[in-house]
């Protein structure tokens, strides 16, 4: 009896053993697998984040890149990358009406594109009204290179003498003015916008340089005015000087006009340049300057 009862206290003894043994195993498959797979997906701490890092040049020399050890980044990178993708998209003038931003801040879509001169002095070419390609103006001349901070520049020859008038009177003010662009040409352009993207991401990019077609120094109407004063640069600060003042209060009188006004983004599609004129006619110009007007405006067009 003593035996019998001996032996099943064993076999209950045996069976507890077995039970917590399975019950302890079961209970470890649970738990997070240790190592790399967690570290690599979820956190930034531990053997992730090494790995992660040794894929980059920067962890191989050593260096440390503030942005691989800073975890909301690591999660918004891949959102970030297609933004690059576009700097491809001036081979095709009409690349952005396919999906992209509708903003006039953006590139909306071309509601027209131009392929001739037809010599009105009004035309509008902005983000909704582009120029093909090799659109041409007729009536080019070369500058004199002793008017630009470059060689060889063009302008439509109506544009061209109106400046030689604005100029000779900035010069009797004691202001020495000089043109550091005027026609371009869409290669020119292209190169332009792929730089300000570059250089400056492509949200700001937009609302300081037109896309490929879209500027309006393809017309040979447009200008960007700098002086000895800037160091012949463009900022913003022209508007402050003595010369840019000149001529925010005298480029009408030529037939020129402030083309992207102070607090008219929204209607031209672009950031404040008191150094870009634009030559439509001395009528034009002084309604439009007299009244704050953009050429959109003026014209009646988006
Ligand atoms: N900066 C002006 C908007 C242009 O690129 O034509
Ligand atoms: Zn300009």
């Amino acid at each position: 009896m003593r035996k019998k009862t001996f032996m099943i206290c064993f076999i209950i003894i045996l069976i507890l053993c077995a039970v917590i043994v399975i019950g302890g195993c079961g209970a470890h498959q649970a738990m997070p697998p240790e190592g790399g797979t967690d570290g690599d997906v979820v956190t930034a701490s531990g053997d992730g984040e090494n790995v992660t890092d040794a894929n980059t040049d920067d962890s191989q020399t050593g260096k440390e890149d503030p942005e691989q050890s800073d975890e909301p980044e690591e999660t918004e990178k891949p959102a970030e990358k297609p933004a690059e993708k576009p700097a491809k998209e001036p081979d095709d003038a009409d690349a952005p009406s396919k999906g992209s931003d509708k903003s006039v801040r953006g590139i909306p879509d071309v509601i027209d594109t131009r392929t001739k001169d037809d010599g009105d002095l009004l035309v509008v070419v902005n983000k909704y009204h582009a120029v093909s390609k090799n659109y041409k103006p007729k009536d080019l001349v070369t500058i004199d290179n002793k008017y630009g901070t470059w060689n060889n520049m063009e302008l439509k020859s109506e544009a061209y003498d109106a400046f030689l008038k604005l100029y000779k009177d900035a010069k009797k003010q004691g202001f020495n003015l000089k043109l550091c662009s005027a026609m371009r040409s869409y290669s020119t352009q292209k190169s332009l916008y792929e730089n300000a993207v570059a250089t400056r991401g492509r949200e700001m990019a937009n609302i300081r340089s037109a896309y490929p077609g879209r500027s309006e120094h393809h017309t040979g109407l447009a200008i960007d005015v700098t002086s000895a004063s800037m160091g012949w640069g463009l900022t913003q600060d022209f508007a402050d000087y003595p010369d840019g003042q000149w001529i925010n209060e005298h480029c009408q009188e030529y037939g020129f006009i402030i083309r992207y006004p102070k607090g008219k983004t929204d209607i031209t599609g672009y950031d404040y340049e008191p150094w870009h004129l634009r030559y439509v006619g001395v009528d034009a110009a002084t309604y439009i300057m007299e009244n704050g007007l953009t050429l959109e405006e003026y014209v009646g067009v988006e």
